[in-house]
């Protein structure tokens, strides 16, 4: 049970792999309209990924254990799907909300982002949820500073969803990321202040909080992956990877094109 504290090599490895990762997210942003398949964009992600990042999709083949190998380069979640969807020929319409999950490898280190996407107009609730499950994040985020706890973050992010009436997802959580795509710790999405583990520069994870509009069970669907609620409600996700530093923290997958930071968040 240790959690790496990355050197400066470690910490140059993961900005540049996490800029390269918010940059796919950026390249992808203007095709996920109505009528594009999710195998699409998961070929124009793996296209963009080896020939103009000259990187590599981490999801593809991956395979922990009890799973069969995930069989693409992205995952493509939507509407009650909470994560892991697999893309497949089937168009988006107008209307569905998607969550799009990237993990690049890049000289060996993993960066790992996702964002949701509105396909034309979506409905109020749709649009609300996207927009909280995203300010969850970063109200997460904000208790990032060494001396803080994991528990801090879950608690965070479980205040503010529970406040909205959002249901947190439980069985899936932020990881410790670098070298290994998924790594100690777990980073809970829900929880108590000052409890589990103590945070020092030098530390890497991802935080991921998956709300739901309705209850927070979920099932598996018979593909090994994907991940759906059990009351078929909308689930929401959003996704960065964070460095613990000496100040704070620095958000790795960070890019141009991306979201607008809440205005809650000081610079
Ligand atoms: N990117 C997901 C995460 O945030 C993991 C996806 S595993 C895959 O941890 F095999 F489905 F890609
Ligand atoms: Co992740
Ligand atoms: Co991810």
């Amino acid at each position: 049970m240790t959690i790496i504290i990355n050197d400066a090599e470690g910490i140059n490895g993961m900005r540049a792999v996490g800029r390269l990762t918010g940059q796919l997210l950026d390249y992808l942003t203007p095709f996920v309209k109505p009528g594009v398949t999710t195998n699409e964009l998961d070929r124009l992600a793996e296209q963009y990924t080896t020939q103009v990042l000259h990187a590599t999709s981490a999801p593809l083949d991956y395979q922990p254990a009890g799973y069969v190998p995930y069989p693409k380069s992205i995952c493509t979640s939507i509407n009650h799907q909470v994560c892991h969807g697999i893309p497949n020929d089937k168009p988006l319409k107008k209307g569905d909300i998607v969550n799009i999950d990237v993990t690049l490898i890049k000289d060996g280190w993993h960066g790992d982002s996702s964002r949701m996407f509105v396909v034309g107009e979506a409905s109020i609730a749709a649009r609300r949820l996207c927009a909280l499950t995203y300010e969850s994040l970063w109200h997460g985020i904000m208790q990032v500073r060494p001396g803080a706890y994991l528990g801090d973050i879950g608690h965070a992010i479980q205040k503010f969803a529970e406040g909205h009436g959002l249901s947190v997802v439980r069985e899936f959580c932020g990881h410790g990321i670098g070298r290994k795509f998924h790594d100690e710790p777990q980073v809970l999405h829900y929880g108590k202040p000052g409890t589990l583990d103590k945070l020092e520069a030098g530390m890497i994870f991802t935080i991921e909080p998956m709300l739901n509009a309705g209850r927070r069970d979920i099932k598996e669907l018979g593909d090994g992956w994907t991940i759906v609620t059990k009351d078929h409600s909308l689930s929401a996700q959003w996704e960065h990877t964070i460095l613990v530093t000496p100040e704070g923290y620095e958000v790795l997958t960070l890019s141009e094109g991306g979201p607008p930071l809440p205005a809650f968040v000081k610079a």
